[in-house]
């Protein structure tokens, strides 16, 4: 039963709100973390390198894939080819596991935005703030509760074309203002070293894992390989210009994730006193370093508590589209009413996300490799079941559906495909092995065969 799909009016329509949905926690929570865990320049170096070639090709291929066929993940694979029907069902199981500890952050992030506009900036930049909140049970399950129930009653009651429209006007503030701070930032005593952590690249940190993490990171961040794109492609229209929308929503997506490193790593040097161990503290480094820039500021309560309620609306917009994307699968699959399907996703996901909530704290006794609940999760997600669904779709689009059709459909309405040859080189050859080399070795250190 296919409907009428109603498509974006312009191409600039197209590009905001596939950047919508792509700007989120993976550019300023995610990004900045793993930059520093992984090395600074050295990760941003090899994230830049896989944006232009894996990102771009990725991205062109399943915009494409919508756009041709008109439908979402699901749908689309199972028509151009049955035998990969299971890769819209694996692809679909990317957002339900990652909506869950996604709302968890967004927990977090309406936690500070609460902290700052009740004055309590300054007790929140102390250095045992954020681990005594996380270490606790109930008040993080209780903001996760309230992010995602927020969530949920956006989306089951349809009004997520206000919150859209409230979050495009929201959004560019949100980069002015990670600028502005960036800029303090850089002002302070001891930052100029961080400056130089971020990047400058050192040859001798390359190591398989900094690769998987920054692909993993570029497929997060961009909603690649797990059916998103070619959900929005569905809705483009054949004479919008594919190539510069996935060149203009790369740029977009990679230069608000530059600007929140620049934002957080200079300002983690120049408050730690040269102690680099705080590099690595993972998914709090955000909540642990800004409070401390906002709290050294002029007005930095009102700056904090401006950055913290922008930065939930860009959580908010991503976590409605996740949300949305699995009501539509249970729909779509199982013939669900809306409104039925939209409570079972929400008691789902609460339900899902209660380990990730209390990993850090009474469930801190599960850990895998050093990880918590909610990294295990989105290593799950992020570092495993994404590489595989790239490779598939390398292999797809590549061998089975072949390059041409999708350049065919890039150059719809006479449009030019400039790098016609690298993709076609770059979803064939190139990505599927560097997807396996990766992978395999990655597996391999995780079953403590070798340590890479
Ligand atoms: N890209 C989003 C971010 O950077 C997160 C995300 C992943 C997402 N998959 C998605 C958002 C699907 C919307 C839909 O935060």
């Amino acid at each position: 039963m296919q409907q009428e799909r109603s498509n974006f009016t312009n191409k600039l329509g197209f590009v905001l709100a596939a950047a919508g949905s792509a700007v989120g926690l993976g550019n300023i929570w995610r990004f900045p973390y793993l930059a520093a865990k992984y090395g600074g320049g050295t990760f941003l170096l090899i994230y830049l390198i896989l944006a232009v070639t894996f990102g771009f090709s990725l991205m062109i291929a399943e915009i494409a894939i919508g756009r041709k066929t008109g439908l979402s993940a699901i749908g689309a694979f199972q028509s151009l080819d049955k035998r990969f029907g299971f890769l819209g069902i694996l692809a679909s199981a990317v957002p339900i596991i990652i909506f869950p500890y996604y709302s968890v952050i967004g927990g977090w992030v309406l936690k500070y935005f609460a902290v700052f506009i009740s004055g309590n900036m300054t007790t929140s930049a102390a250095d045992d703030y954020f681990p005594s909140f996380i270490s606790g049970a109930f008040e993080p399950l209780g903001w996760f509760a309230l992010f995602l129930g927020a969530t949920a009653i956006i989306v089951l009651f349809g009004v997520e074309k206000g919150i859209e429209k409230v979050s495009k006007i929201l959004m560019p503030l949100l980069v002015v203002l990670t600028l502005f701070v960036a800029v303090y930032g850089l002002t302070i005593d001891g930052a100029m070293d961080g400056l130089a952590y971020y990047l400058k690249p050192h040859m001798a940190d390359v190591s398989a894992k900094t690769i998987l993490a920054a692909m993993g990171q570029l497929f997060y961040s961009m909603s690649l390989a797990m059916g998103i794109m070619i959900t929005y492609g569905s809705y483009m229209k054949k004479d919008n210009n594919l190539e510069s929308s996935v060149r203009q929503i790369e740029i977009f997506d990679t230069g608000v994730a530059f600007l929140a490193g620049l934002m957080i790593i200079p300002a983690v040097f120049a408050f730690s006193g040269g102690d680099r161990s705080q590099l690595s503290a993972g998914p709090g480094l955000m909540f642990m370093t800004l409070p401390k820039v906002f709290n050294s500021m002029k007005f930095g309560g009102v700056v904090g508590t401006l950055f913290f309620i922008l930065v939930f609306f860009a959580a908010l917009t991503s976590a409605i589209s996740l949300m949305e994307t699995i009501v539509s699968i249970f729909m779509d699959k199982l013939h669900w009413q809306r409104r039925g399907t939209c409570i079972f996703v929400f008691v789902l996901a609460l339900i899902m996300g209660i380990p990730s909530s209390l990993g850090f704290g009474p469930l801190s006794f599960i850990s895998w490799m050093g990880m918590s609940v909610l990294d295990i999760m989105d290593f799950v997600s992020n570092s495993v079941l994404m590489p595989i669904v790239a490779f598939f779709t390398c292999i797809f689009v590549g061998f089975i559906l072949k390059p041409k059709t999708v350049a065919d459909e890039v150059k719809e309405g006479g449009a030019k495909f400039g790098a016609e040859k690298m993709f076609t080189v770059v979803i064939k050859w190139i990505a599927p092995i560097f997807l396996v080399l990766i992978l395999a070795s990655s597996i391999a250190s995780a079953l403590g065969l070798f340590t890479i």
